[in-house]
C-alpha cells in the first residue's frame, strides 16, 4: 500500500537514507531534515507499507516546470518487488496532474543499480555533476520527459 508519509515515519525514512543512499557520505538526511521536508508545502513524500511500516519511501519536490526526485529508497528485504517502480509512478502521476513536464533525479555515479532502475523507467542520463555529494563524489543527472511518456495507470 502506498500512502502519504506522516511525521512519525521520519525516523525510519531517515534511517533508510543513511543506510542505503548515503553510506560513506555522512548522514545529511537526518530525521529533523526529513521532517522538515514532510512539512514543506512544495514537497510530496510517500511511503510503501508491506508487512512492516515504511518498506520504502520517496520524496519529490514540485517546482514550477519540473519536479525533483530528492530521495528514494526501498529496504533491502523488499527490493526487486516492484515497490520502487510503484512509488516513482505514483509521484509522476501527481506531477502530470500538476502540469509538470519533466522529472529530474541524481544518482551516485557508482550506483549502477539505481542508474539501471531509473533507465528501466524511461529516465535518460544527461550529464555528470562532479563533486555533487559533499565535494566527494560525482552524481549523474537523469531526466524523464513526462510529456513523451505513456501515462501510468494502476
Ligand atoms: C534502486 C532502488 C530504488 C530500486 O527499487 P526496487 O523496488 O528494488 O526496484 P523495482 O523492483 O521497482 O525494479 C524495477 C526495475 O528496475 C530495474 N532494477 C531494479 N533494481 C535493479 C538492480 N539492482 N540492478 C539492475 N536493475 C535493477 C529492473 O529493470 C527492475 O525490473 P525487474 O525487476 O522486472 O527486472 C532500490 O534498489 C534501492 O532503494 N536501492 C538503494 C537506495 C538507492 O540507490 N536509491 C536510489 C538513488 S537515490
Amino acid at each position: 500500500m502506498i500512502r502519504l508519509a506522516e511525521p512519525q515515519d521520519a525516523q525510519q525514512m531517515a534511517r533508510l537514507s543513511r543506510d542505503l543512499i548515503e553510506p560513506g557520505l555522512g548522514w545529511s538526511w537526518t530525521p529533523k531534515r526529513v521532517l522538515g521536508s514532510l512539512q514543506h508545502r512544495d514537497t510530496c513524500s510517500i511511503v510503501a507499507d508491506t508487512d512492516r511500516p515504511v518498506a520504502g519511501f520517496a520524496i519529490m519536490e514540485f517546482l514550477d516546470e519540473h519536479a525533483h526526485l530528492s530521495l528514494l529508497a526501498i529496504g533491502e528485504p523488499h527490493q526487486r518487488q516492484g515497490i520502487g517502480r510503484s512509488l516513482v509512478h505514483w509521484l509522476e502521476a501527481s506531477a502530470r496532474t500538476a502540469g509538470i513536464g519533466i522529472v529530474y533525479v541524481e544518482a551516485r555515479v557508482g550506483n549502477q543499480a539505481a542508474r539501471d532502475f531509473y533507465r528501466s523507467l524511461g529516465y535518460r542520463e544527461m550529464f555528470l555533476m562532479p563533486g555533487y555529494y559533499r565535494g566527494r563524489e560525482a552524481a549523474i543527472r537523469m531526466g524523464h520527459d513526462l510529456r513523451k511518456a505513456v501515462p501510468f495507470s494502476a
